[in-house]
């Protein structure tokens, strides 16, 4: 089990899906975690389920005088920041390169990568402050692949695993580590009423046939988060089922 005692972690995203998951792990792993997020009540619900190891802070990701009040509350609250998970997004709008209006790319990119950068920036003095700290990007499958129809999402992942190892080479004599980590299709609010997920979870793109849970996904997150991986910066890890490691023997066989 990883233990996360005595860190202070800010989860962004974190009111339901997989921040909600990676919230629920970092207290269960003996952490303390700050959810941020724009859904004010479910937020606070997650939090307040979560006992004296957790608080809300209303968070949009793309507000810097919120990035500025979240990090002095985690500081006022707990005392220090050691570990800043970006999670917080938006899905693709499934439109073509040549379809996705203009405001819709500028948009997807503004809350997926821009705001990534705005929490880094903001957070990175406070981990200085705390001697050293955990930086985990939540990029996707479309960060390591072409994947059509996500012009602006798949844009925004692949500049936050880009940003995330330019960050790394920087930050390692400050003992800040920063990591990617890139779900494959995860079930959660983000993809359920979709309709890209099947109600049984079916999914054919990967070696597994099927989509992961959240919970799948918390522990590389919470690793990344801990002192076991005190040597691990600029990594990227793909948590998607096998699905960007290759085409699937169907395709391959041509069964
Ligand atoms: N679910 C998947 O299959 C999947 C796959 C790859 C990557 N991801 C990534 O994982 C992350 C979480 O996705 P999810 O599936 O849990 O989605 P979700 O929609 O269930 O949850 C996203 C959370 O982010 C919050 N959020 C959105 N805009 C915000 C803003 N401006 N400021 C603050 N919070 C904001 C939402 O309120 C919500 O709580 C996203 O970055 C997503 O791109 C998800």
């Amino acid at each position: 089990m990883t233990d996360l005692t005595g860190k202070v972690v800010l989860v962004t995203g974190g009111a339901r899906g997989l921040g909600e998951a990676f919230s629920r792990g970092i207290v269960a792993s003996g952490g303390k975690v700050v959810i941020g997020d724009i859904l004010d009540d479910e937020g606070a619900a997650v939090a307040e389920s979560l006992g004296d190891s957790a608080a809300f802070v209303h968070l949009d990701v793309t507000e810097t005088a919120n990035w500025e009040s979240a990090i002095a509350e985690t500081e006022a609250k707990f005392g220090r920041l050691d570990g800043l998970v970006n999670n917080a997004g938006v899905t693709a709008s499934g439109m073509p390169v040549a379809d996705e209006p203009l405001e819709t790319f500028e948009r997807i990119v503004q809350i997926n990568l821009i705001a990534v950068h705005k929490g880094m920036h903001f957070a990175i003095p406070a981990m200085r402050r705390a001697g050293g700290g955990s930086i985990v990007n939540i990029s996707s499958a479309a960060g390591l692949i072409g994947l059509a129809l996500t012009s602006g999402y798949g844009a925004a992942k692949w500049g936050v695993r880009g940003l995330s190892k330019v960050a790394a080479v920087e930050l390692g004599r400050d003992k800040i580590r920063v990591n990617s980590v890139h779900p494959g299709m995860v079930l959660t609010p983000m993809t359920a009423p979709t309709g890209i997920v099947a109600a049984e979870g079916a999914f054919p793109n990967n070696p597994f046939q099927r989509v992961g849970k959240p919970e799948e996904l918390a522990g590389a997150v919470l690793y990344l988060l801990s002192d076991e991986a005190s040597y691990t910066t600029g990594a990227e890890i793909a948590v998607d089922g096998g699905w960007t490691a290759g085409p699937s023997v169907e395709y391959v066989m041509g069964q």
